[in-house]
């Protein structure tokens, strides 16, 4: 029956793994008319320092596929594909496609109550100064600054807020793959990565790597409860808010009928990601179908 029929969206989401799933969950949370077809490359695992033309060749291919299934819109989970491929791949593709770096550093940009933003990601992330450049853009575009006193230096026409420290934690990924964000181990690294950014007197860091999440409680413990952590994903979910009213106003096609709210595919072993996810997300992921490329 017509009036019965339930109106979604398709989003394809993707990432090295099971990082984007940490995005996922925000946005299946905070938007319910939503659907999401996720895909992890965890054959090709970790992201973190590929080159520029590898990762566009992977989103190309990852996002040609979750079009194919039917996605109308496509959030690139991973930041460190929207660091270095995001513009890339929004002239290749005719369908909207957001990413997390300018969402994560406006949230920052809002969040800060002293003015110094520090990052960690992936060295590609890190070494592509996409977050820097984006707080100076949040800025100059004119988004005011919550804190009082920042607020007034910014009217004035001073720079209160940047990112004043960046740390790459290539080890956090194979940890996170792993099943062991909460060991002993990610604890002991977490503290050593976190030293620089302590030392450079952060209010303020950006969880600039989907896998980080997974490691929230590890990192606002090392850090104290008075540094705000940020997760861009926070900010993508308002994005795609946005993007979801103008797609409804363009009137494109609408997906009815049957009941899945997610499907997974992987490029890498299914029961892994099947576990790690599980685990990670404290609930049952099913529907997971392994995708072999063609050379
Ligand atoms: N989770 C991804 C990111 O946000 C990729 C990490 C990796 O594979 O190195 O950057």
């Amino acid at each position: 029956m017509q009036g019965n029929k339930q109106r979604v969206r398709v989003i394809g989401m993707f990432d090295s793994g099971v990082g984007g799933l940490t995005v996922m969950k925000e946005i299946l949370e905070a938007i319910p008319e939503v659907r999401v077809i996720y895909f992890g490359d965890t054959a090709r695992v970790p992201y973190g320092n590929r080159q520029p033309e590898e990762l566009i060749g992977f989103g190309e291919e990852i996002i040609t596929f979750l079009i194919s299934q039917g996605a109308e819109a496509i959030v690139v989970a991973c930041n460190t594909s929207s660091a270095i491929s995001l513009s890339v791949l929004q002239e290749r593709f005719a369908i909207p496609i957001l990413g997390l770096i300018e969402p994560g550093a406006r949230l920052a940009v809002k969040k800060t109550l002293g003015g110094k933003i520090g990052l960690i990601a992936t060295e590609g992330t890190v070494r592509s100064k996409a977050y820097t450049l984006a707080v100076s853009k949040a800025l100059s575009r004119g988004l005011v600054p919550a804190d009082l006193v920042l607020r007034a230096a910014w009217q004035r026409g001073d720079q209160p807020i940047s990112l004043v420290r960046a740390q790459a934690c290539p080890l956090f990924v194979p940890l996170v793959e792993a099943g062991l964000a909460n060991s002993d181990e990610a604890g002991g690294i977490a503290r050593t990565y976190l030293k620089p950014l302590k030392r450079a007197g952060i209010d303020t860091l950006i969880l600039g790597c989907t896998h980080y999440p997974y490691l929230y409680p590890v990192i606002q413990d090392i850090l104290g409860q008075d540094v705000v952590l940020v997760d861009p994903a926070e900010g993508v979910v308002t994005e795609l808010q946005k993007l979801l009213a103008q797609l409804e106003v363009r009137n494109l096609s609408q997906i009815t009928g049957s009941q899945w709210r997610v499907r997974y595919f992987v490029s890498g072993d299914p029961a892994l990601f099947r576990q790690v996810g599980n685990t990670l997300l404290k609930q049952s992921i099913e529907n997971v179908r392994q995708i072999y490329w063609t050379e």
